[in-house]
This record gives structure tokens, C-alpha cells and sequence, in this order.
């Protein structure tokens, strides 16, 4: 019998989970690899015993597969309640992440998993690269680096790699999200007061999905991940407020909406002033060269509920 590649996604409910999904089924016809998506309820990432529960029926049967990685979409991604929680942040994307690693040292797993600018703090004047050393100043972006930190033995050995990403967003978000919330706003003629000193870049879900499919396909061929840690957003910059006025100039309406300072707007988070991250190493190693954030978030507006015969979209 053919032995076949698997592809193991974990939170299925996530925007990306959801943005890999919709990718597989609408661009991805050739079938390479076996792909399963497991939502929390059958696999809790800080319960070992629910990891290899869910797990087991493949790693016992290791035999059938050439290569298995895990792709964790998964993590405690709630910046503001992290403030309060701390714990409970740690317990999802730093332990969580670490049981991840120790089934995959134990069975030869590759691990892909999705990291965030907010590790930067924002101090630099140009585009965060991959050598740039973190400093994260929300419990989130601690906990997320925490993640990160876990994976180090495993990337040494090519076997997994940590994609950075940021502002990311999907038309279908189980919890929301900042395009959703607007959206809606918008269409209520709520007049808004919207962030305009922090600078980064909104990135689509979709468009990571694609990249993540072709990162796996040269896995499977190489037997390795090329790098072991890699910036992925959209091209182009904007601040909280750019991205709202572009979602209201898609969508059609009027837009009633205020420039504001971080100092004005109630946070107990703290987020990075400037959090651009570069994707030279994205281009020269990957040859993938992201689109303008615009043009993405306009085709995602397109997917919106009431959106859909507005114009073309790209499948
Ligand atoms: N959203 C952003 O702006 C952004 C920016 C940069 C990086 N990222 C990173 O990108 C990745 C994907 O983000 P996203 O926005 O697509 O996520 P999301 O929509 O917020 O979904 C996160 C998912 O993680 C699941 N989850 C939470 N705790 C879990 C646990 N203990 N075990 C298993 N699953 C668990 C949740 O399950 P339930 O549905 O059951 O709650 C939820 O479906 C994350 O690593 C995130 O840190 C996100």
C-alpha cells in the first residue's frame, strides 16, 4: 500500500483552521496529503491525555504514513482578557505547545506553528526581521514567545517552523474580529474612534493558508522545513484606523469614523507602536511574494454576508 503525508490541524474553529479549510477545497485539487481538523473538544492542547487520545489512532499506526506534522492554528488569543488571566494564556500557548513537542519528539512529527508580532515591542523604525531579538509587552505576546521558545529542539533538527504573522483576519471567525466588528458598526452607523498610532499590517487568513499548503508540500518533498522561523503578513502598512476606512470604502458606506491615540482609547493591554515585520526571507527562500493588504481585504469583503454578488473574487 501507497504510503501517504498527513496533515494534522489543531483548532479547527480558528480563522486560520477555517481560511486552510476553504483553501484546501477551493485551490488545492491534487490531494498530496491526507489532511484532519480537530476542534478543542477533541483535542485540548494543555490536556496530555486529550492530545493522545486524539493522536493515538494515527501514532499507532505510524507505520502508514511517510511524513505527520501537526499544524497548531490553536492558542489562547484573547490580548485584553490575557491581562487578566495570565495563567491561563501561559497554560494555552506556552504549555500547551511544549505537550505538542514532546508527542512530536517521541513520534518523528513535524510541528508548523503560527506565531504574532506582538513579541516586538515596537521600538524599531524598520521591518522586524527573523533575527531581531523579541521583547514582548503584553501577556499575550509573553505567552506566545513562551510557545516559541518550546520549539527549539525541534527546529534545530528541521522539524519545525514558527511563522510569525499579524493583524490577522477571515470573513469566518467564530470569535470575531476586528474586520467583523467594524463591518457591523459600520453598517449600524455607529460613529467609531479608532486607533491611529499603531503601525502594522492586516493580513488575510487565506493568504496565509496558501503559504502554509506550500510550506507543508516542500516539507513532505525535503524532509525538512527550510527555515526555522519565518514573518508572513501582507505588503504594505496601516495603522488601526487606515484598516477601518478601508473596510468602510469596500463595503460601500459612509464612514463616521475618528482618529485617535492608544492614550485615548481604554486598554489594559499594551501593544507595539510599530509592529511591520519584513518578508525578505519569505521572498528569497519561499519565492512567495504576499499581495498588497488591500486588494486581500477587498476580496475578503467581497465574502461577507451580503457581499457576495458585489463583484469578483479570485477562485
Ligand atoms: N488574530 C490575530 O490577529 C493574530 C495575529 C497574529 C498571530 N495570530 C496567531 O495566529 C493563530 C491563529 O489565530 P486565529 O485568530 O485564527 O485564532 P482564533 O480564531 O482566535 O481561534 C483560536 C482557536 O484556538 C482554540 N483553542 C483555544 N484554546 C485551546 C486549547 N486549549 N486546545 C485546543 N484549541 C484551543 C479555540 O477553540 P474554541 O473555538 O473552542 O474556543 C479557537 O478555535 C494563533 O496562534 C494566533 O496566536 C493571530
Amino acid at each position: 500500500m501507497d504510503k501517504r503525508d498527513l496533515v494534522i490541524v489543531i483548532g479547527k474553529n480558528s480563522q486560520l483552521a477555517q481560511a486552510i479549510a476553504d483553501y484546501i477545497e477551493r485551490q488545492d485539487k491534487t490531494n498530496s496529503f491526507q489532511i484532519h481538523f480537530f476542534d478543542r473538544a477533541t483535542l485540548d492542547l494543555t490536556s496530555p491525555s486529550s492530545l493522545l487520545l486524539a493522536l493515538n489512532p494515527y501514532l499507532l499506526n505510524r507505520e502508514l504514513y511517510n511524513s505527520i506534522v501537526l499544524v497548531n492554528t490553536a492558542a489562547y488569543t484573547q490580548v485584553e482578557k490575557a491581562e487578566e488571566e495570565p495563567q491561563k494564556a501561559l497554560e494555552v500557548n506556552a504549555t500547551g505547545v511544549q505537550n505538542l513537542v514532546q508527542i512530536a519528539q517521541k513520534n518523528r512529527l513535524g510541528i508548523l506553528h503560527i506565531s504574532t508580532d506582538f513579541v516586538f515591542d515596537g521600538e524599531k523604525r524598520c521591518p522586524y526581521t527573523e533575527e531581531d531579538t523579541p521583547h514582548p509587552l503584553s501577556v499575550y505576546g509573553k505567552s506566545k514567545l513562551e510557545g516559541e521558545k518550546t520549539l527549539k529542539p525541534l527546529q534545530s533538527e528541521g522539524m519545525a517552523m514558527v511563522i510569525r504573522t499579524s493583524w490577522l483576519y477571515y470573513h469566518k471567525a467564530a470569535h470575531g474580529n476586528f474586520l467583523l466588528t467594524i463591518a457591523d458598526k459600520l453598517k449600524k452607523g455607529t460613529p467609531l474612534n479608532v486607533v491611529n498610532d499603531q503601525l502594522g499590517v492586516p493580513t488575510n487568513a487565506y493568504d496565509l493558508a496558501e503559504f502554509i499548503v506550500l510550506a507543508l508540500k516542500l516539507f513532505f518533498k525535503e524532509g525538512r522545513f527550510r527555515e526555522p522561523l519565518l514573518h508572513f503578513c501582507n505588503e504594505g502598512s496601516a495603522t488601526w484606523y487606515d484598516y477601518a476606512l478601508a473596510i468602510a470604502t469596500y463595503l460601500g458606506l459612509p464612514s463616521d469614523i475618528l482618529p485617535v491615540s492608544s492614550n485615548e482609547y481604554p486598554s489594559r493591554a499594551l501593544r507595539p507602536h510599530y509592529s511591520l515585520m519584513s518578508t525578505q526571507l519569505l521572498k528569497s527562500v519561499y519565492n512567495y511574494h504576499p499581495r498588497k493588504w488591500s486588494e486581500a481585504l477587498a476580496e475578503t469583503i467581497l465574502r461577507l454576508p451580503g457581499n457576495e454578488q458585489k463583484g469578483e473574487k479570485r477562485d
